[in-house]
Order: structure tokens, then C-alpha cells, then sequence
């Protein structure tokens, strides 16, 4: 079992990707340091789902190898390694029901107790200002409500890594402010290592400890 309080290390090295005989990712090499936050960056099309995806294990490279270590140990790619992990999509999947049973989902599946589910979703939906609307139908929610239920839904099962893709999609001011915040909250806790596929300028500048730019296949550059 890897507890909850592990610092996870993610590393990339040599990952090749191709579809229909192009390829995509080109040799991707690097080391995620525990508790950073970071942004993939690159032009449509560059790589960055995929990149995102690989990372998350959800699909695998044609080359290379992708290791999550916990106190330097190498993990196995098992069902527990996956629990500990999640990708938020820039569309995040509702389903018919309330807020507070989509916000439960992750912890539901992973078979925690209804007092723990209870807590930690009444937690994270505070976290996202969306405790009041915890018996809503989620379908009836505004676009960036829904943003921010599907953070509450990630966050909800205290993630080692948390990998989201384009985050800020279609998010107004006010609601980007929200994710902002929610985004410096989970970076103080300092449990959570954060991976961020985005073309948002300022979730760069404001949140971010490193920017890795894809171009070509690999990465052309990393900022601080
Ligand atoms: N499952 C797949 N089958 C075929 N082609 C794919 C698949 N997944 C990704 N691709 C292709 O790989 C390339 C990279 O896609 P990817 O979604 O990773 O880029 P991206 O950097 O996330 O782009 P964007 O900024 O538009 O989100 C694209 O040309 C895409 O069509
Ligand atoms: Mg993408």
C-alpha cells in the first residue's frame, strides 16, 4: 500500500508516441520532483494530452519508461499506484445525479467508508464554494461550476499526482480567480504534485514552479 502522506517522484525517460505512422511525442525525458507544480505548454497539437495521458498511465508509449518511485523505491504500475492519481479532462463527465455524489465518485470506487466519503466531499466541495450546492443536480450547473466540481471530484481522494488538461477552458473571470485559488491551496499543502497541459499565460506566471515547453516532440525548454 503507498500511504497517503508518500511523496511520489514521476520520471519520463526516452517516451516515444506515434499515431497512424507520425509521431507524436519524440523522446521525452525528465523528472517530476515531488510537491511542484508544473505546466506543459506547446502549440495544439504538440503533444500535451498524450504527454498528460502516459504520464497518468491511462496509455501506454510505444518506447520508453515511465516511473513513479516513493522514497526511492520503484512502484508497480498496479492498481494501487493508479489510485493515488488523477486526470481531469477539459470536459469534465457529469453524471445524472447531485453534486455531492459526483464530487464523491473517486472515493466512492476506491471503497472508502460513508464517513470518510462524507467528510472529504463536504471538504472539497467547501474548498471549491460549491458546499451549498452539494444536493443539486450537476447537470443543471453553470460551465464553471462544473469546472470546479470536477476539481472537487479530483481532489477529493487527496491525489500524489493530479494531472489536468486545460483546467481554465471556457472559464470566466471570476470562476478562473476561484480555480486559482483553489490550485495555491493544493500547492501549500504540499502533498500534491501538479502537472497543468495549458496555454494560459498567467496560470504560468501565478502558479507554476516550472514550464516545460513542447515543441517537435520533446521538450525545447524548461523555464523557472
Ligand atoms: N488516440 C489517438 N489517435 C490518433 N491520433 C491521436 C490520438 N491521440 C492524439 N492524437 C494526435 O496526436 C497529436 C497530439 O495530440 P494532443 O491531444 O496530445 O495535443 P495537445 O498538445 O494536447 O493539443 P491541444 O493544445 O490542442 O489540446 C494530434 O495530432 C492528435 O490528433
Ligand atoms: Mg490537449
Amino acid at each position: 500500500m503507498i500511504s497517503e502522506s508518500s511523496k511520489l517522484s514521476l520520471s519520463v525517460t526516452d517516451i516515444h508516441k506515434s499515431y497512424g505512422g507520425t509521431e507524436v511525442l519524440r523522446g521525452i525525458s525528465y523528472r517530476f520532483e515531488p510537491s511542484r507544480c508544473y505546466a506543459l505548454c506547446g502549440a495544439n497539437g504538440a503533444g500535451k494530452s498524450t504527454l498528460l495521458r502516459i504520464c497518468a498511465l491511462i496509455e501506454k508509449p510505444d518506447a520508453g519508461v515511465v516511473t513513479y518511485s516513493a522514497e526511492e523505491k520503484t512502484l508497480p504500475h498496479d492498481i494501487n499506484l493508479k489510485r493515488c492519481m488523477t486526470l481531469l479532462l477539459p470536459s469534465v463527465g457529469v453524471f445524472n445525479t447531485t453534486v455531492f455524489k459526483n464530487a464523491a465518485y473517486g472515493l466512492k470506487v476506491r471503497g472508502k467508508s460513508r464517513a470518510e466519503i462524507d467528510s472529504k466531499t463536504y471538504e472539497t466541495l467547501d474548498m471549491v464554494g460549491l458546499k451549498d450546492k452539494a444536493c443539486q443536480n450537476a447537470l443543471t450547473l453553470s460551465t464553471g461550476e462544473t469546472a470546479r466540481m470536477g476539481i472537487a471530484r479530483a481532489l477529493a481522494i487527496t491525489p500524489g499526482f493530479l494531472f489536468l488538461d486545460e483546467p481554465t477552458n471556457g472559464i470566466d473571470a471570476k470562476n478562473y480567480e476561484i480555480i486559482k485559488d483553489i490550485l495555491l491551496k493544493i500547492k501549500r499543502n504540499l502533498k500534491t504534485t501538479i502537472l497543468i497541459a495549458t496555454h494560459d499565460t498567467k496560470i504560468k506566471e501565478q502558479i507554476c514552479d516550472r514550464v516545460l515547453v513542447l515543441s517537435e516532440g520533446r521538450i525545447a525548454d524548461v523555464k523557472a
